[in-house]
């Protein structure tokens, strides 16, 4: 068995096979479509790679799509170097292929191209398989717990300094601090326009509206969120909360903004940073639950790279 990155040709064959898994409310074409315009978007066309597990006769027996992300290791002198992590999405055996080992081969082969690239740091991804199958292949389990709050009506902007627009995505992400931890990953604007391309082709399907606005500033803190996939749902994709107090007005905002484009619920993922802000807003409603699959997992493709338990995986980053 090896490993080889798939053609044009190759991906569209692969889009037909796993539209059964991740085509839901997409007819076959609208999938095969939604699946062109994502890799037709700039941050996949950077460094996005569909990878297939063939056998000695050619046959694919599993494949997987890789995207390059961002990430940065602590030097001794705490400088920040910049790196290269990817990030591992659509893992997917045919059925009839299943439970002969494909999908572990493909992830221990593609661990070892991946820590062949320069600069390479870690893999990352969220299972929605449960940890067992990736633990195998070296990955780790991080936490992952979901708050989830009520839309609330009323002025989006009111409770905050400013609301965000599309056009603001790169300032607002170059307010956010960067965790002190001695490894992380950290998004691209152009990755988190990614997930809001997500939901500008799902928004037709959910009746509600895309949110006018991607985030808002309150005080030195901010938040970043979107419509970004097949539920009518706020999702927040960045959120850097320096008191109780701004994080509170930033989720007020949230809310609003989740009622005003008619989506039924605000999610967050919980962040080391931010854990501690959270269980204030139980009051109004907040509920905090396990995650339902998007389990995070993360394995170094370096020796000695530094894992902090404290590692924080938002949902920008998810693939
Ligand atoms: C998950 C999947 C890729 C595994 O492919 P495979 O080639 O059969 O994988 P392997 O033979 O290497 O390993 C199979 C293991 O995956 C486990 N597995 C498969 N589906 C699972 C599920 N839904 N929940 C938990 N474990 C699952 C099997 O129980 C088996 O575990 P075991 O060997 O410890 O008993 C395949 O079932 C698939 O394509 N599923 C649909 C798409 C999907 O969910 N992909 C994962 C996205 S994170």
């Amino acid at each position: 068995m090896h490993l080889v990155a798939a053609s044009d040709e190759q991906q569209l064959q692969r889009d037909a096979l796993t539209y059964s898994e991740w085509g839901k409310l997409l007819s076959p074409q609208g999938y095969a479509a939604r699946e062109q315009r994502l890799r037709a978007h700039p941050w996949s066309r950077s460094d996005m790679r569909t990878w297939l597990l063939c056998g000695e006769d050619g046959e694919v027996l599993a494949s997987c799509e890789t995207f390059r992300t961002r990430s940065f290791l602590r030097n001794d002198e705490g400088s920040l170097v910049p790196g290269d992590s990817f990030a591992i999405a659509s893992v997917f055996t045919e059925e009839r292929l299943r439970g002969h080992g494909y999908a572990t081969r493909l992830m221990d082969l593609l661990a070892a191209e991946l820590e062949r690239q320069p600069h390479a740091h870690a893999a990352l991804l969220f299972s929605d398989v449960g940890p067992r199958i990736y633990a195998r292949s070296g990955y780790q389990e991080l936490p992952a717990w979901d708050w989830h709050l009520p839309p609330t009506p009323g002025n989006p902007g009111e409770p905050v300094d400013s609301l965000l627009r599309e056009e603001d995505l790169a300032t607002a992400l170059g307010r956010l601090r960067l965790p002190e931890v001695p490894f992380f990953f950290w998004p691209t604007p152009a990755q988190l326009d990614w997930h809001l391309e997500r939901g500008r082709i799902y928004v037709e399907h959910l009746g509600c509206s895309l949110p006018a606005s991607v985030g808002a500033n309150a005080g030195a803190s901010t938040i970043l969120w979107g419509l970004v996939g097949r539920s009518a749902e706020l999702t927040v994709l960045m959120l850097d909360a320096r008191s109780p107090s701004e994080a509170q007005a930033l989720l007020e905002a949230a809310r609003r903004e989740a009622s005003r484009s008619r989506l039924s619920r605000v999610v967050v993922w919980e962040e080391p940073s931010h854990a501690p802000l959270l269980p204030r807003l139980q009051g109004e409603g907040a509920t905090r639950v396990a995650r339902d699959g998007s389990l995070p997992m993360v394995r170094p493709l370096r020796p000695g790279l530094p894992l902090s338990p404290l590692l924080p995986t938002p949902r920008g980053l998810w693939v």
